[in-house]
């Protein structure tokens, strides 16, 4: 849970982070530590693990406890609520045969870990894509933009493999290792894609990622982005040509909690918006026949 802000995140969390610098940084040294302290405010952003309707009540108290000793072993770089965005996605339905989900950048291996506890309760397989080599140098360009992560959050495959053994799902997994360059924008994947999340740091990165999952995706599968906070990543989303060579219309994008964002295609965001608006339509009509009755 370490990384720079590109733009300034809400003052109360501003004040937080300025408090934690001043005195929590020079008390801990060791980023793990401060990960595990950081938890005790940001763990209330597993809330929705536990309204997970499509998993028994025994369940989602499991998966939470797994998720923290995540938290408590494994430096990563989300927060609680970002991964409880994804898994509540994922959790909304079973795989159909041969879906996967995609991960686009693990380090070392935290969300991987977490993503494949949720994929084998519902029936995925989960590709794990990294180049193990750290964010790709960044374009002279994008290094003028914002802060430059050339070279960050180097991990070794054999690391990824250590988390997912001793924490995650490691049976449902399958590693890809190698630049997207060289990988996910060499061909899509062969798979229908249900869920990505992407978090490479870089629009270049982003990309190539697009390439490789976007032919692929399910009617109702989702790109997660949890490099949205990145002036180049947001603006190659949000641009209408990046979404033309696809045939698939232009995404709808929302900005979720922390860095996360959330694109899918207008067709489903219409669907669950009538959804919400006749469940609402519904509440409204059994509170007026409670209020009838009572009278
Ligand atoms: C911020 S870290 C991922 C953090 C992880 N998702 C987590 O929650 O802890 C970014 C990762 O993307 C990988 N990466 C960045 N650019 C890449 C590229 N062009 N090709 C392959 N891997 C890349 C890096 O090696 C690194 O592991």
């Amino acid at each position: 849970m370490k990384r720079p802000y590109e733009s300034p995140p809400a003052s109360r969390e501003q004040r937080l982070k300025d408090w934690f610098v001043r005195w929590i940084h020079p008390r801990l040294p060791r980023e793990l530590d401060r990960q595990r302290v950081k938890l005790l405010y940001f763990v209330w952003g597993y809330w929705p693990l536990l309204r997970l309707r499509t998993l028994s009540v025994v369940d989602r108290v499991k998966l939470l406890a797994r998720f923290i000793r995540i938290d408590w072993h494994v430096l990563h770089s989300h927060q609680p609520s970002e991964i409880a965005s994804v898994c509540a996605v994922l959790a909304q339905r079973r795989a159909r045969r041969g879906e996967v989900v995609v991960e686009a950048g693990c380090w070392n291996g935290g969300a991987s870990a977490k993503f494949s506890l949720v994929c084998e309760l519902y029936g995925y397989r989960l590709h794990i894509y990294d180049s193990f080599e750290g964010v790709e140098p960044m374009t002279a360009q994008e290094k003028q933009r914002g802060y430059d992560f050339s070279g960050e959050y180097v991990a070794s495959e054999a690391t990824l493999r250590a988390t997912l053994q001793r924490f995650g799902a490691p049976d449902v997994c399958s590693i890809h290792k190698g630049w997207f360059a060289a990988t996910l924008a060499r061909s899509p994947v062969a798979d229908v894609v249900r869920v990505v999340f992407i978090d490479c740091d870089s629009a270049k990165g982003t990309q190539e990622v697009l390439l490789g999952v976007v032919p692929s995706l399910a009617s109702d599968g989702v790109v997660f982005s949890q490099d949205f906070h990145i002036a180049p990543v947001r603006e190659l989303l949000l641009d209408p040509g990046t979404w033309q060579r696809y045939g698939r219309g232009v995404p709808s994008i929302e900005r979720l909690r922390g860095h996360l964002a959330i694109l899918r295609s207008r067709r489903q965001s219409e669907r669950r918006v009538l959804a919400n608006r006749r469940l609402g339509v519904e509440r409204r009509v059994a509170e007026r026949r409670v209020a009838v009755a009572v009278a």
